[in-house]
């Protein structure tokens, strides 16, 4: 029997959870402030606590960043008001594993300590210290998201990810799944904007046959198909208000009646959001409902653009070096000094699918083992003011680098090659290029090519 340590300041509220709780079949005991609850951890196991947050003394917030400090890591359900999603946002953030509303839905806190008590997956696994879960990252502001998604995922909070295109938002979406309890269920993607609207209800919450015309059968619809897994809500900013109202009130009450259907069905699904949109600026805008936003914002997840953690930029691109290379089949493991310094100015308004994109023409159109600038595809003009450029660009662009700066250009590229071409054999560099010995270690030095970047 499961054991059940409840905590409220208010006798009415302990008594009826109590009540509750073992006409449920648990075993349930009571504290009324949160010293009272600490020795009772003493003194008997529990496998979950339920706890108010505004009680005199110390709060339920308090009470459950003291425990985590010592180490207790028995799953904690917070009470927190219907009126203040301030503190169900603390509460997720603190590590509690999911919080209810006042007043009370009966049905949804057996949901939540059913859910809850459904056995701790095992977390930790064995991780390089410069990607996490399949994301590569070691910028502060990576690895902030990095410990943030390690501290929430195993929670039951709906999570909303923030960022712009191509920065890695269903990579993180999937990461969290996969660190949760639902990893054993379904990872469930649903793209709004690619649904359309009238078909929407029935494509999430499923129909009944003979509903409309075209509902030949039953449909489950994906929300069952994710039951006890994960829903990722895609592109959340294009939901239409009338689905948002609809989706707020299954969160609410995690229940839904299908399209006909005349029976409700419970589900229980975490719900993970993405949007490219400022999606508070939709809820100031009258575009997106408030309430539905603290919802789903629960956790809010920020992804910064890759032009604001560059440094992220080398470690990604030896990801994607040794990806695609292996792939084509080629022996390309590094990108000559100037093809780097080159990406390090360029600002990536596609973030990181466009440096994946990039990487992988260049590993096509190279035939040397090291990537060269004109293998880049990343045209001259959208280059910083500092680089020089190739002979890929169009006349316009090629005059404005002026013919000087060309022809430096060239010969830099040449001179690359040809090593990489060699092993780095000054000797046989200088034959191919057919200049002297003495002339290409003066161009080396000159154009400060540097032969330790080469394989
Ligand atoms: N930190 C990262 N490490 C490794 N690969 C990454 C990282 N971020 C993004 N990617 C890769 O970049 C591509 C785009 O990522 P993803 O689809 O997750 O972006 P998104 O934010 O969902 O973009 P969109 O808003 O356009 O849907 C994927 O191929 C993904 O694997
Ligand atoms: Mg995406």
């Amino acid at each position: 029997m499961s054991k059940i340590l409840v905590i409220d300041d208010e006798l009415s509220m302990r008594e009826f959870l109590k009540i509750l709780l073992e006409k449920e079949g648990y075993g349930a005991a009571v504290a009324a402030n949160a010293d009272a609850a600490l020795d009772a951890l003493e003194e008997d196991n529990f496998d979950l606590i339920i706890s108010d947050i505004k009680m005199p003394g110390l709060s339920g917030l308090d009470f459950l960043e003291q425990i985590r400090s010592k180490g207790i890591t028995i799953p904690v359900i917070l009470i927190t008001a219907y009126a203040s999603p301030e503190d169900a946002v603390l509460a997720m953030k603190g590590g509690a594993y999911d919080y209810i509303t006042k007043p009370f839905n009966v049905d949804e806190i057996k949901q939540i300590i059913h859910s809850a008590l459904i056995g701790t997956r095992e977390l930790s696994k064995p991780q390089s210290a410069d990607s996490f879960q399949n994301i590569i990252g070691e910028s502060p502001a990576m690895l902030k998201i990095f410990d943030l998604i390690k501290r929430i995922s195993p929670t039951h909070a709906n999570i909303l990810i923030q960022g712009e295109s191509g920065t890695g938002k269903e990579l993180i979406a999937r990461a969290i799944h996969n660190l949760s309890k639902a990893a054993a269920h379904q990872f469930v993607p649903i793209i709004c904007n690619a649904i359309p609207e009238s078909l929407f209800e029935s494509e999430m919450f499923g129909h009944i046959k003979g509903t409309f015309t075209g509902a030949i059968t039953d449909k489950k619809g994906l929300f069952v198909e994710a039951n006890n897994g994960s829903v990722f809500l895609d592109e959340v900013g294009e939901l239409r208000p009338l689905i948002q109202t609809k989706l707020l009130r299954v969160i609410q009450e995690r229940e839904f009646k299908p399209v006909g259907g005349a029976h409700r069905v419970k589900v229980n699904v975490r719900i993970i959001t993405a949007t490219n949109r400022d999606l508070e600026q939709e809820v100031i805008s009258g575009h997106f409902r408030e309430d539905l936003f603290y919802r789903l914002a629960v956790v809010p997840i920020r992804i910064p653009p890759l032009r604001e953690r560059k440094g992220d930029v080398p470690l990604l691109v030896d990801h994607f070096l040794k990806k695609y290379s292996k792939l084509f089949d080629k022996k390309i493991n590094a990108l000559s000094s100037y093809a780097m310094e080159v990406l390090m100015k360029y600002d990536f308004p596609g973030n990181v699918r466009e440096l994946e994109n990039i990487i992988e023409r260049g590993v096509a159109l190279e035939s040397s083992n090291i990537i060269l600038p004109e293998s880049l595809a990343i045209s001259a003009h959208k280059r910083a003011e500092s680089s020089p450029a190739t002979f890929h660009g169009s006349d316009d662009e090629l005059f404005d680098i002026g013919m000087e700066n060309a022809v430096v250009n060239l010969e830099k590229n040449m001179i690359a090659k040809a090593l990489s071409k060699t092993g780095n054999s000054k000797m046989k560099a200088a034959e191919i290029l057919k200049i002297s010995f003495r002339s290409l270690r003066y161009k080396i030095k000159k154009y400060g090519i540097k032969c330790a970047d080469l394989p």
